[in-house]
């Protein structure tokens, strides 16, 4: 199987350490699976697995590193709102999805050593996937990083490296120490591998309401679950299961939001900020890698890219934490945009993410 370069279209044997193409190109996956359709699931296997026929998955080796991830429940939360409880997960976030797919990639060519940056839930997961590879791990986290997402990936016994400044920053140096020392770059932006893990977000969906929701709504940082996400819906589309997108609303941090802004602008590529402190820490991303596809994603089917209120996402955590569900803070964000979102458009039924644990982030 073969990566493409996005840029200059050069192929390369999946099995490549490189992280990226040597023009600079982000790697796509030349992979195609079958047509969706139910009847093709491991209905036997209760992870993410259960859909591997339609994942580029070489040889077994997920059946040593799937920690159960996955087949997260849908929940009616009231009369408009349907829940995906996305928590409910190994290492707390929506994260686990991807890295199950990741690190079984690593483990079947051959990878002993990664290194990877993170705010800390994709840290979190890939630390704990690699503990169960039996594979080297060395996580980088921007300061202010949540301290129990930090003391979570030590207790997988990876290394973490504390970077001062911005999220951004904490990638470059983490991509610099890639480099120099060849150490594979086991990171949930630049890895095709780890949307594929991403996509089982709406097949289950699909799988447990036989149908997909109207309007849907996705939390925008690097866009590992947005881009998952639409790529599951094209296959959908391709397979005749649904004749069209469903209202896709993207979510972003209102004091981080390059997209947001690029929308406004009418750019084809991101608008570059400097993020401003805020609590929705995994989505405050300057500077997303997969800047300009993500856009073509959202002027191709007509995205809403909307931003959460800041001042409202304690609200949001806490009316949620009132019915029972206890979310970290980016999460929250997402409920504070969907609540900021009614107010302006109406009642609007909707699938919401609920991405991460309360347990994780403090503030
Ligand atoms: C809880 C939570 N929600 C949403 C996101 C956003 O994901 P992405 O940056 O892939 O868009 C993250 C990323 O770390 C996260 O930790
Ligand atoms: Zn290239």
């Amino acid at each position: 199987m073969n990566y493409i370069c996005s840029k200059c279209s050069l192929t390369m044997d999946v099995a490549t350490k490189k992280s990226r193409c040597d023009c600079g190109g982000l790697w796509k996956l030349d992979f195609k699976p079958p047509k969706f359709d139910l009847s093709l699931l491991d209905r036997d296997n209760w992870s993410i697995f259960r859909y591997r026929v339609f994942m580029p998955l070489l040889g077994n080796e997920w059946e040593n590193i799937s920690l159960g991830e996955g087949m997260t429940p849908v929940i009616q939360f009231n009369e408009d709102v349907l829940l995906k409880m996305d928590y409910f997960m190994p290492t707390l976030s929506f994260k686990d999805r991807g890295a199950a797919v990741l690190i079984s990639h690593c483990k079947s060519i051959g990878v002993d050593s990664v290194v990877q940056d993170s705010s800390g839930n994709a840290g979190n997961s890939v630390a704990a996937y690699c503990a169960k590879a039996g594979i080297d791990c060395e996580i980088f986290v921007p300061e202010g990083t949540s301290p129990k997402k930090i003391d979570m990936i030590i207790s997988h016994n990876a290394k973490v490296n504390i970077v001062p400044g911005s999220r951004d920053n904490c990638a470059n140096v983490c991509r610099a120490k890639s480099d120099r020392e060849g150490k594979y770059y086991a990171n949930h932006v630049y890895n095709p591998f780890f949307y594929e893990g991403t996509k089982t977000y709406i097949y289950e969906v699909y799988e447990q309401l036989n149908r997909i929701p109207e309007n849907i709504f996705i939390p925008l940082g690097n866009g590992t679950l947005f881009i998952g996400i639409i790529k599951a819906l094209e296959e959908f589309i391709e397979s005749n299961i649904i004749d069209k997108m469903p209202r896709i609303i993207a979510v972003q941090s209102e004091y981080c939001s390059p997209f947001a802004k690029a929308v406004e602008m009418k750019t084809v590529k991101p608008v570059k900020v400097i993020p401003k402190p805020t609590m929705a820490e995994g989505i405050a991303i300057g500077e997303p890698m997969r800047g300009g596809e993500i856009l073509e994603y959202i002027y191709k089917y007509n995205i809403e890219v909307i931003t959460a209120p800041e001042t409202r996402i304690l609200e949001a955590r806490a009316l949620l934490a009132s019915k029972g569900i206890y979310i970290e803070h980016t999460t929250a964000a997402t409920y504070a945009a969907y609540m900021k979102y009614c107010e302006l458009n109406g009642r609007t039924p909707a699938l919401i993410p609920m991405c991460g644990a309360g347990l994780k982030s403090d503030h």
